[in-house]
């Protein structure tokens, strides 16, 4: 597959022209190890195209992704999923269309919520042992529909921070059903698409998607794809109207070299072949520990370790590992979760093995089972999040007004949402997540 940007900033570094526009560096900068990265470091010169009015290379680079992708439309974003979803919604609300969400949200929706001002109807998971995930029933999102009987959109995370994948098929037919949208914010799973179940939310009938590129594919930090499936649902123009709303002028061309050079990776054989190896030495993985460790179910690259569970605390788990040289993903006391992808070689998974064989735990487990607590809604989340705040202890916050979610990243899954008042729940599980202090309305 063709690389139009990569090409182009290459083959405008050989000419080695007298730089008289922006960047200020001028292709060169100090740092040896960066002297390459600004070389290629460019602006809109002609010929580079410009991110949201893409006619060139750009725009050629994102109709090769749609076509790997199966897409009516792909676009690319330099500021993450977090532009993704905030386009999502933009596009969302200019449709008139309530929001409906599941409540394992990233707070990067919650965010783009306080921005465009939106309130959301939640759905809360039938099952879940973790904030992070869950597992939603289809049936209540239908009944959140039927209930509205207004234009809606079905917002829900999949796979989810620990690999959990939603049944996106079924939630696809309900919105098709009520005439609804479904979006999905499919971050973690843009590899999905190559593997042979074929379980990318596009191909599942979901009718937008945000990917980040960067976190399970090859896309340089920031790199991520708006997926629109059907070409009767948003115009190219208004999609890239709506992302230029909340993005910078100045995309970054070393991130936008980065999704058009994953194109190229992503459409050779050797990609599949190499995703799928790495799937099965995982899955063996798991088999060979199967009586020592419990693993979360879900995306064969999410190697999920539900700790607790498996009679050890996660934290000190990832420490372990650490000292081996092996840094995880995220480690809580309950989960750890270590991120592959078809980069991830054999020798690497080895390592693996044998901390995971060699680990001895120390201390006790916390075998608890903490949920999204439900605490009454006191007021919207723009308005909670835009008042005059307070940072105060978690444990004097009871009957607070929570204005900001204050949760680290990862997993940034907000515990209790701006505008709802803080019960002795939500206490709870903020000490569980280790979180000591709370935005509250003043
Ligand atoms: C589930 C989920 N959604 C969205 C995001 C935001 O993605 P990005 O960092 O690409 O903006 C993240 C980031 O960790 C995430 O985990």
């Amino acid at each position: 597959m063709k690389t139009p940007i990569y090409d182009f900033l290459l083959q405008y570094t050989e000419k080695k022209p007298v730089r008289m526009h922006m960047p200020g560096h001028k292709g060169r900068f100090g740092p040896p190890l960066l002297q390459t990265a600004a070389e290629l470091d460019l602006t809109e010169i002609p010929g580079a195209d410009s991110l949201f009015e893409a006619d060139g290379i750009i725009a050629e680079s994102e109709k090769n992704a749609a076509a790997l992708y199966g897409t009516a439309y792909t676009f690319y974003s330099c500021a993450g999923s977090t532009l993704c979803i905030q386009t999502m919604l933009l596009l969302m609300k200019q449709e008139g269309r309530a929001v409906i969400a599941a409540r394992n949200v990233h707070r990067a929706f919650l965010n783009a919520c306080v921005l465009l001002d939106l309130p959301v109807q939640w759905v809360y998971p039938r099952s879940s042992d973790s904030i992070l995930s869950g597992v939603y029933a289809p049936e209540d999102f239908a009944a959140a529909l039927e209930q509205l009987r207004r234009p809606a959109c079905i917002y829900i995370t999949s796979p989810d921070y620990l690999g959990h994948k939603a049944d996106i098929g079924a939630l696809a037919e309900i919105c098709q059903k009520y005439h609804a949208k479904l979006l999905v914010d499919n971050a973690h799973g843009a590899h999905l698409a190559f593997l042979p179940e074929h379980e990318h939310p596009i191909q599942l009938g979901a009718d937008y998607c945000c990917d980040s590129a960067h976190k399970m594919l090859s896309g340089f930090t920031g790199t991520a794809y708006l997926h629109v499936r059907n070409e009767l649902d948003a115009a190219p123009e208004r999609v890239q109207g709506a992302m230029a709303m909340f993005a910078s002028t100045s995309p970054s061309y070393i991130q936008l070299a980065s999704l058009d050079w994953c194109n190229r990776e992503l459409a050779s054989p050797l990609f599949r072949e190499q995703l799928l190896s790495v799937a099965d030495q995982l899955q063996e993985l798991k088999c060979i520990f199967s009586d020592r460790y419990r693993f979360a179910d879900g995306d064969p690259f999410h190697f999920t370790i539900a700790a607790a569970e498996s009679g050890c605390d996660g934290r000190e788990l990832s420490q372990f590992l650490e000292k081996r040289g092996i840094v995880a993903e995220y480690a809580d006391p309950y989960h750890v979760v270590l991120l592959c992808s078809a980069a991830t070689d054999r020798e690497e998974i080895q390592a693996l093995e044998q901390a995971l064989a060699d680990f001895v735990p120390e201390k006790q487990a916390v075998p608890v089972r903490f949920q999204l607590p439900r605490p009454e809604t006191v007021c919207g989340i723009r308005e909670a999040a835009l008042a005059p705040q307070e940072i105060i202890p978690v444990e004097a916050s009871s009957g607070r007004i929570c204005a900001a979610v204050k949760v680290s990243c990862p997993p940034a899954v907000p515990i209790v949402l701006s505008g709802e008042r803080i019960d002795s729940a939500c206490i709870a599980v903020c000490r569980g997540y280790g979180i000591s202090e709370i935005c509250v309305v003043q």
